[in-house]
């Protein structure tokens, strides 16, 4: 029988184990195989921690968040070891060679991507599927988790409209998203935000105070104000290109939606408010739609392990499973186009954009 390993690397996220679980019951269906998942992502290749994934172990998960496997941040060449970071990818190959597997499975976001890609120059038969809340991998057109990470913000939007609406309030609400607009987007959209502010396009606070007032002259007593985590003012985008200005941003960034609300106070002379909505986006069950797409990403995935292929993610591209080399996929994040249909439907509907 042929030995395949998995691991999910990088931050959890709703779909993990339906894509396990699909990948896992192709391979048993076939026969022939034996699946092993390692344990804390690259972490437990590297100290070749590991369990079998037989039929049992599979069974009744797709429902549950997280990842069955334990995942973490590290990266096969750049392992903290002893209190020292070290490149124990030497030692993963070893282990990889020693333990007889015939390939390996990824899941993960744009990191993982970048690292299994190193993993397979280094020699192993590597495959891919893209996680991520962020929805920010190049070359698919979604991710598995983002749209449960969506349905959970739109949901936070929903429950403060009633608030803001009750206290003639500003809300804020802060999503993740890594340094990409999607999730702030499409739940800023869904949820009927007033502002929805992105790393995509530099916001000015005074456009945004003004949006806000102009509501008020129309008798709306609220405004709803959603806020990537990694969008940025327009003063903030040219520090960025500085010396330097990568770090000054990101300590920035920690204070920057305390300090809207500040501001939109000052200059529009309503009270604010701010919802950190932070890693609940993460948590809980998938949405049928990132089930669906974790279980067909994942059974694709153990039919090219069956066909032998490597060196590819499964991704999706107009509505069709297709694969993407590594090398192609490990390179930038994936940005919101600045003329993507969702950008031109919240301009035509009145949103404010910030700029
Ligand atoms: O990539 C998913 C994500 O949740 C991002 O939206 C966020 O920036 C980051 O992970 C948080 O990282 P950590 O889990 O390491 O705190």
């Amino acid at each position: 029988s042929k030995l395949i390993g998995i691991l999910t690397s990088g931050g959890d996220t709703p779909g993990l184990n339906s894509a396990i679980r699909a990948v896992g019951k192709t391979l048993l269906h076939e026969g022939g195989y034996t699946l092993i998942g390692y344990l804390d992502g690259y972490r437990g290749l590297m100290e070749n921690r590991f369990v079998e994934l037989n039929d049992a172990y599979l069974s009744g998960i797709i429902t549950r968040g997280g990842t069955i496997l334990g995942s973490s941040r590290d990266k096969p060449h750049k392992m903290p070891v002893g209190g020292k970071i070290m490149d124990m990818t030497d030692v993963i190959v070893e282990n990889y060679h020693s333990n007889h597997l015939s390939g390996l499975v990824c899941l993960g976001g744009g990191g993982t991507q970048k690292n299994s890609y190193r993993l397979a120059n280094a020699g192993l038969n590597i495959l891919t599927l893209p996680k991520t809340i962020d929805n920010d991998i190049m070359h698919t057109d979604v991710s598995f988790g983002y749209d449960t990470a969506m349905m959970i913000a739109t949901e936070a939007v929903d429950r403060l409209h009633s608030t803001a609406s009750s206290h003639h309030r500003i809300i804020i609400l802060e999503t993740m998203g890594h340094k990409v607009g999607w999730l702030a987007l499409g739940a800023g959209i869904a949820g009927g935000a007033d502002v929805i502010l992105l790393p995509e396009i530099p916001y000015d606070e005074q456009v945004v105070a003004d949006a806000i007032l102009r509501r008020t002259r129309e008798g709306k007593k609220f405004s709803i104000v959603v806020v990537a985590e990694g969008a940025m003012s327009k003063s903030m985008a040219k520090v960025l290109e500085e010396e330097g200005g990568k770090d000054k941003v990101e300590e920035m960034l920690k204070t920057r939606t305390p300090q809207l609300a500040a501001h939109l106070e000052r200059l529009t002379g309503r009270e604010a408010r701010v919802t950190i909505l932070g890693y609940v986006q993460r948590g809980g069950t998938p949405t049928p739609y990132d089930r669906l797409l974790s279980t067909s990403l994942g059974s694709r995935c153990a039919q090219e392990i069956m066909k032998d292929k490597w060196g590819n993610m499964m991704a999706v591209q107009n509505n069709r499973l297709v694969t993407v080399p590594l090398e192609k996929v490990a390179g930038p994040v994936k940005y919101i186009p600045k003329d993507h249909y969702l950008l031109t439907c919240v301009k035509d509907i009145g949103v404010c954009l910030g700029s």
